[in-house]
């Protein structure tokens, strides 16, 4: 589907650019004056310089600023922190059952070679991840925000039994209610 969108559109930008050679090359004969045609692209060079300094100013700012590179806001004691152990072929956790909306921090590390550790959801949506490295621990700031099963999986090809590291843990509703929320 999307590679038939993608061939599409490289057939008409293809078009167009046959089509500005193709004009070019008619015009290529005809003798004109120079210095107004010099002077009008100059102009537009400049509104089309200044164009696209605004938009990679806007866009850095914007995409700086979405970074998930800071630290939870809230006060470091009420961060719950998980210690992750990757192993050759399953997952260690000092704790497997959580609760909605508190601020998780995942200390990832692995005990033999690099894995991936990456948590989904129940629609097998990726929501965060990253490396579990040997002699390394990556830290992952998460807070789940519904209750249900959701699964750590290994996103690192790491020998025969990669597709066996799969762990699930349980998120329950807030106010130690029942798990009924999760269905
Ligand atoms: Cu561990 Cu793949």
């Amino acid at each position: 589907m999307l590679q038939q969108l993608a061939w599409m559109i490289t057939i008409v930008l293809v078009a167009m650019l046959g089509l500005v050679f193709l004009i070019i090359s008619r015009k290529a004969g005809r003798r004109m004056d120079y210095q107004p045609i010099q002077e009008k692209w100059y102009r537009i060079r400049k509104i089309w310089f200044i164009s696209l300094v605004s938009v990679m100013v806007l866009a850095t700012v914007l995409s700086l600023s979405r970074l998930p590179y800071d630290q939870p806001t809230e006060a470091a004691s009420s961060v719950k922190e998980v210690d992750v152990k990757g192993y050759q072929f399953y997952w260690e956790m000092s704790q497997e059952e959580f609760i909605v909306g508190e601020p998780i921090q995942f200390n990832v590390t692995s005990m033999d070679v690099t894995h991936g550790f990456g948590i989904y959801d129940e629609n097998f949506q990726l929501l965060a991840q990253t490396q579990a490295m040997p002699g390394y621990t990556n830290k992952v700031h998460y807070t789940f925000e519904k209750p249900g099963t959701y699964q750590i999986l290994c996103l690192e090809y790491c020998s025969v039994g990669h597709h066996q590291m799969i762990k699930k843990i349980v998120v329950k509703p807030k106010n130690g209610g029942s798990e009924h929320g999760g269905k």
